[in-house]
């Protein structure tokens, strides 16, 4: 489904020209969960939107191929791009409420990747789509939060509505960029679940970039980590979290809490 190949970029807005990411390659098969660890500033959310194509293409160089389904979506027509994004490939972020309108209804905000891919649907079957919707990210009384405006809801609320409106066209992609890091700890818990269950019941591939290396091993079968622009090693959860071969994941995972390792070893045993 999603092929990176050598993907590297570089901005341009300065006199000298700075690489953020080199030779970034990761696949994934319909269904899989991975994960995306790495300090702040090694480059996960540059190659999370590049994938998504959000990076504008001025000021910035991309090279490498990003193949959705088959297509590159670094050469390819910007109209195909535009169709894909909200649709087939999703992102969710780290603060809803910076990527939530303050002046919308929540149903409006919901509705808007509706409204963009599939402009001949009623509004009533929009409507019902987004009720749905908001009740399969187990938001109780979904009618009541369609009709509210983001800054009447709690964080672990508008997560989940961003979720809902990332998820409302069914996409076979979701990117989720730290989606629980502003969240406390017992709301990260129901958000991965929450994921854990999209991935199963529709299938969904998801990229999950994250600080909180417990959070990744509960959800994740995969993990890529990054380190100064580089990935410097990527395998299943067992191979990186038990057997890690390079001195940086070796410190990354020798830094996870030992209470959380404790916490595991009681659930696992
Ligand atoms: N417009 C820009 N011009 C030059 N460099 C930039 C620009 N935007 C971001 N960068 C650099 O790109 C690098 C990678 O940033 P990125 O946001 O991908 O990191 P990250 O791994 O997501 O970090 P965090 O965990 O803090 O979110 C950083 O060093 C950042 O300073
Ligand atoms: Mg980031």
């Amino acid at each position: 489904m999603l092929d990176v190949i050598d993907l590297n970029i570089e901005f341009h807005d300065h006199l000298i020209p700075e690489t953020v990411v080199y030779d970034f390659d990761l696949h994934m098969d319909p269904g899989d969960i991975v994960g995306l660890v790495g300090e702040s500033g090694s480059g996960k959310s540059m190659s999370a939107m590049a994938i998504a194509g959000l990076l504008s293409r001025r000021d910035m160089k991309k090279r490498g191929q990003i193949l959705f389904e088959g297509t590159d979506l670094l050469s390819c027509e910007r109209s195909h791009l535009r169709s894909l994004q909200g649709d087939e490939i999703s992102i969710v972020f780290q603060e809803p409420m910076t990527s939530l309108n303050p002046v919308y209804k929540i149903g409006w905000q919901v509705e808007e990747p509706l409204r963009i891919h599939y402009p001949e649907m009623s509004k009533e079957e929009r409507k019902q789509k987004a009720l749905k919707m908001l009740a399969d990210v187990d938001l109780d009384d979904p009618q009541r939060v369609y009709d509210c405006y983001p800054h009447q809801l709690s964080g672990g609320m508008r997560q989940r509505v961003m979720i809902a409106a990332a998820m409302i066209c069914g996409p076979k992609l979701l990117i989720a960029d730290e989606p629980t890091t502003a969240l406390d700890v017992t709301v990260q818990a129901q958000i991965v679940k929450l994921l854990k269950r999209i991935n199963r019941e529709k299938k969904t591939a998801i990229l999950f970039i994250s600080h909180d290396l417990s959070l990744v091993r509960q959800l994740c079968q995969r993990v890529v980590v990054m380190q100064g622009g580089n990935v410097v090693e990527s395998g299943t959860i067992e191979q990186i979290y038990e057997n890690p071969k390079e001195a940086y994941t070796q410190r990354l995972i020798a830094a996870i809490p030992k209470c959380e390792k404790k916490k595991r070893a009681v659930k696992e045993g």
